[in-house]
């Protein structure tokens, strides 16, 4: 037995002369919040189709818990808030749910019961029986996660939920999200928004033109780019940049209005030697903090460097 609950294997996609994703292999862990992080066009939304069995690879496979993605075992197991809307506009949210449950089997007692604490958790009830064409992008996205979780999925797949959302609406969206992966669901989000990722996600994968450039946990993924962190400081008087470059640890600088960063990969040392330097040469520090990477820095130094391989 393995406790994997998504496995892509070498899972390839082409389209005409395009290779949209580019056997890739990874995977999910059972109660794992994975993200999965890329630019436009990076194959995201052509990787969800096959894991979710909407489409078929041209290579590989994906299995989730065990069994072949796009078989009717595996999609029993999987509930999908796609990247287009796929609710029906002349139904009320209701009938939607209604519908989407008779889909999967549920009894109408389970799904009535699941239908109304899911529109409550997301602040939909006084709307459940209008018509979806009346509904705002943010209620039409906040049911579809409905409908995706009437089923009750171990698995869950969401393609780019918060997009185009207000702040709220993608609050309210998290926020659950987070809870049902407290509960113990699998769940599986692709975003191109790094502090989504860095919010939600144990792991990260991040893909580009097709490829799978790294895969780890965001803090890792952000340690990893150590090289990128800096320091930013600041003097009372002028200081040549060729000084600063000097200094130990420096790895490069370069000045940025009346401030200068510093990279290194140890910037507690770094600013021990900046103070000790500038005591020496009774020179005032102005301004002085600590800059890590963020998930982004991380994401376009390793999306950088996929477009050399491409
Ligand atoms: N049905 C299709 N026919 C032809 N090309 C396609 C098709 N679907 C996807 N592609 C191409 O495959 C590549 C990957 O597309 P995909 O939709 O998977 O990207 P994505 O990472 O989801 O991007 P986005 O962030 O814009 O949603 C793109 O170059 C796209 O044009
Ligand atoms: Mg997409």
């Amino acid at each position: 037995m393995n406790d994997a609950a998504i496995e892509a294997r070498n899972l390839t996609k082409r389209y005409d002369g395009l290779v949209a994703v580019d056997g890739i292999s990874f995977v999910v862990n059972g109660g794992e919040f994975f993200g999965f992080l890329g630019p436009n066009g990076a194959g995201k939304t052509t990787t969800v189709r096959m894991l979710t069995g909407i489409i078929q690879p041209d290579g590989g496979d994906a299995l989730l818990m065990g069994r072949p993605a796009g078989g009717i075992g595996a999609k029993q197991l999987s509930g999908i808030v796609p990247e287009m809307a796929n609710a029906y506009i002349d139904l009320s949210g209701w009938d939607n749910l209604m519908l989407m449950a008779e889909l999967y089997g549920v009894s109408l007692r389970e799904a009535r019961r699941r239908a109304g604490s899911w529109l409550q958790a997301l602040g939909l009830p006084q709307r459940k029986d209008s018509l979806v064409k009346g509904y705002s992008k943010g209620m039409k996205q906040r049911l579809i996660l409905c409908m995706a979780l009437i089923s009750d999925p171990e698995l869950l797949f969401l393609d780019e939920p918060t997009s185009g959302l207000d702040v709220q609406s993608a609050r309210l969206i998290k926020d659950l999200l987070r809870s049902l992966n407290e509960s113990g669901k699998t769940i599986f989000l692709t975003t191109h928004d790094m502090d989504e990722a860095d919010e939600l996600c144990d792991r990260v994968a991040i893909i580009n033109q097709g490829r799978l450039v790294a895969i780890d946990a965001p803090e890792k993924l952000r340690t990893a780019t150590s090289s990128l962190r800096s320091v930013e400081v600041s003097f009372g008087g002028a200081v040549p940049l060729e000084t600063l470059e000097k200094l130990p640890g420096v790895s490069s600088a370069k000045k940025l209005g009346d401030k200068y960063r510093l990279y290194t990969a140890s910037p507690g040392d770094l600013v021990t030697s900046l103070v000790n330097h500038c005591r020496s040469c009774g020179l005032n520090i102005v301004s002085l903090s600590t800059l890590t990477p963020s998930l982004e820095d991380a994401f376009v130094a390793l999306t950088e460097k996929g477009d050399g391989n491409g």
